[in-house]
């Protein structure tokens, strides 16, 4: 794996090494004191972030940090991108710099591949580059941390039900994970208002629905989706309040549940918009799990990025 752009490039052994790695780590972190592993010594890593970001930036961060890399955030707001540099020279003056790893959040889909492009020599040498979220087409990490944290509840993922619910349309979370899952055997549903939904979803390896009370009792986990007000240009059909009415996950939605399902939010939450104020701490919410699993997965992917194959954490 010489980058991560898409999860439409995983084959399912290749996802499965990645969540057995993430628990490699897990494991060989836990209980330590000192959280620090020696693996990435030397190595500098940087994130370019051009969108805003808690969950994906801070849990990279954390990941290189704990495998011993150089860590270097570059914000889009403090660096020459606000006098006007284009996206193709912050790359290569990234390279140049020293990057060995670019991980990179931008509002334009594809942006993340186009970079891998300009940054890869003829010979195949270069910074490894990591999709951290490219407009509405793709987060691979964010779909490699649910698959993680779904295995990890449900004991495995083929043959489950997982319900992808609401702003499909501007959603690359939906997008990796409906691959994703797909690819590791799951049967995935999208749950969601027609006006929510891309062109070209038919060609996704889902079905689609737009009732979520007759969904839910059929599922083993539902995810739902953040409304991205942002990516709407100051409105939407249906109205916020018709929304949260058909496709909010509330208290009486719960309890429509399977007793042993689970919820997932990739996050930020909207509370009281796309989830209710307390079904996000209910006991069935992955939230904070999800979290946690992020930061193993980075590490994880990192790891597979630069050091490679020949080696698991286990030898570390
Ligand atoms: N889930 C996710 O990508 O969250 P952030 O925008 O906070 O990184």
């Amino acid at each position: 794996m010489r980058h991560l752009l898409s999860t439409q490039d995983l084959s399912a052994d290749a996802a499965t090494e990645l969540l057995d790695e993430a628990e490699r780590f897990e494991q060989a972190l836990a209980g330590r004191e000192v959280r620090k592993l020696p693996t990435l010594r030397g190595r500098t890593v940087m994130t370019v972030f051009y969108e805003n970001s808690t969950r994906t930036r801070v849990s990279f961060e954390v990941a290189g940090k704990w495998m011993s890399a150089d860590v270097i955030n570059v914000s889009a707001s403090s660096s020459s991108v606000g006098k006007g540099e284009s996206l193709r020279d912050t790359a290569k003056t990234l390279r140049a710099a020293g990057a060995d790893a670019l991980i990179v959040r931008h509002p334009a889909s594809g942006a993340a591949h186009q970079i891998a492009a300009w940054t890869t020599e003829a010979d195949g040498s270069g910074p490894a580059v990591i999709n951290a979220g490219d407009g509405t087409h793709e987060h691979p990490t964010q779909a490699l941390l649910d698959a993680l944290t779904l295995r990890q509840r449900l004991g495995g993922l083929s043959g489950r039900r997982i319900a992808l619910v609401g702003d499909v349309l501007h959603s690359r979370v939906a997008r990796s994970n409906a691959h994703l899952l797909a690819t590791l055997g799951a049967e995935v549903v999208l749950v969601a208002p027609p006006t929510l939904l891309p062109v070209g979803v038919e060609q996704w390896p889902v079905t689609v629905s737009g009732d979520l009370d007759a969904e839910l009792a059929a599922v083993d986990a539902v995810m739902m989706l953040r409304v991205q007000a942002e990516r709407m240009n100051g409105g939407f059909f249906p109205s916020s309040r018709e929304y949260s009415v058909r496709f909010g996950l509330n208290e009486r939605r719960l309890a429509l549940l399977d007793d042993k399902a689970v919820v997932l939010h990739p996050g930020p939450m909207l509370r009281g918009m796309e989830i209710g104020f307390s079904v996000a701490d209910a006991p069935q919410a992955t939230v904070v799990d999800q979290v946690r699993n992020g930061v193993h997965v980075r590490m994880a992917v990192l790891f597979r990025l630069l050091v490679g194959t020949e080696q698991t954490g286990d030898s570390l």
